[in-house]
């Protein structure tokens, strides 16, 4: 298959190009190259025949309509977004622009190219979304597909909102559209302004480790290949019309979580062991969600599909990754805003 990806130079898009690679599927990896992007992420496949690179903005029509005329692609994965709960508390604008404008924009270059094509029943738009659209739990229950919207922040309204546009172009125009909405991903090429990246790297520097709140926020943790997976078996298996949410099956408070990184890494350097005594608590984000939780239910009996890494073992690769890969990392630190405390402008 050949697959437009958008956001592929990003943390979860470029795992997914790996993945899309090594199952043997062509990819157009489409990406503006934001902040957050790095075409490291996706050196190991970038002389593979049946990758392309294309640098282009998902709000530029006409620079999209030629990608699809071009390329002919068989579905598009769209992951491309802003993706930072912080930064869209500080500044929604580029939320609103990527997030919605840009998905209307993809969605319209997709339907014309489809229509031009002869309306492929083949044809495949997936829309990537996140949990957080479905707001904040209280100590029980799960996040299922059914689950009303109810986002939160600058960033889940963004990305409900374009699920509905998803929907509504698959309703309204007949585009082949399958959605999914998964947890808090981590995992190897994560950007350093992410709680996990940041909590290692401040504890390899000796820096104070910051937790918001009380600490106690909880969210479901799925190691990012796993993810890709997942993302994969929805484009290629998924019904029609139909979401999917994903998730890891590991809930967790984000202080326990934090613990466990500085105890990985109290084994792994322990001569600045323990790292557990950077820990410092801060002021909270607002409108902080309290807990997310997925049932995944639906992908698992339908589509077969199951996380395959733990949360114990996807962090001890995480951090061992974090550990061999300073030449990945170190530059991160100098880009724009990384390492300044971010979504307090509330
Ligand atoms: N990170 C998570 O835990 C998580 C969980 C569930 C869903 N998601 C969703 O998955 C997707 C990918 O998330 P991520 O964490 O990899 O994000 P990311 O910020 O690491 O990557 C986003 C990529 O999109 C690109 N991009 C941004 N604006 C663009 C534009 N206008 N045109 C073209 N490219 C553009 C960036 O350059 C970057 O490479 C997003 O849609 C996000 O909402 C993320």
């Amino acid at each position: 298959m050949k697959i437009l990806v958008t956001g592929g130079a990003g943390f979860i898009g470029s795992a997914v190009v790996r993945a899309a690679i090594r199952d043997g599927h062509e990819v157009i990896n489409l990406d503006n190259l934001t902040y957050a992007a790095n075409l490291a992420n996706v050196a190991q496949v970038s002389n593979a025949p049946g990758y392309v690179f294309e640098q282009v903005d998902i709000k530029d029509a006409a620079k999209l309509d030629d990608i699809f005329q071009r390329h002919q692609p068989d579905a598009v994965m769209h992951l491309a977004a802003e993706s930072h709960v912080d930064r869209s508390i500080d500044g929604p604008s580029d939320f609103i622009a990527t997030n919605i404008t840009g998905t209307y924009t993809l969605l319209e270059a997709a339907r014309n190219y489809w229509v031009s094509v002869g309306k492929p029943e083949g044809f495949r738009f997936h829309h990537v979304s996140t949990d957080e659209v479905f707001g904040s739990l209280g100590p029980e229950g799960m996040f299922t597909e059914d689950t009303p919207y109810d986002p939160r922040s600058p960033y889940s309204a963004s990305k409900a909102a374009s699920d509905h546009l998803a929907r509504a172009w698959g309703e309204t125009y007949g585009l082949p559209v399958v959605l999914s909405n998964c947890s808090n991903n981590y995992g190897p090429f994560h950007f350093p302004e992410k709680l996990i990246p940041v909590v290692i790297l401040n504890a390899l520097h000796g820096k104070p480790i910051p937790v918001y709140g009380d600490g106690k926020n909880v969210r479901d943790w799925l190691f990012v290949e796993d993810h890709a997976t997942a993302l994969l078996t929805v484009l290629t298996k998924g019904e029609l019309g139909r979401s999917y949410n994903i998730g890891g099956n590991a809930e967790a408070e984000n202080i326990e979580l934090v613990r466990t990184i500085c105890a990985l890494l109290d084994e792994r350097r322990p001569m600045n062991a323990p790292h557990a005594d950077l820990i410092t608590f801060v002021e909270d984000r607002p409108g902080h969600d309290r807990r997310y939780a997925i049932d995944a239910t639906r992908i698992r009996d339908e589509l077969g599909w199951e996380p395959s890494v733990t949360v114990e073992e996807g962090l001890a690769r995480t951090v061992d990754w974090y550990l061999q890969n300073e030449d990945w990392w170190r530059p991160l630190l100098e880009r724009d805003g990384v390492g300044d405390r971010l979504g307090t402008k509330a």
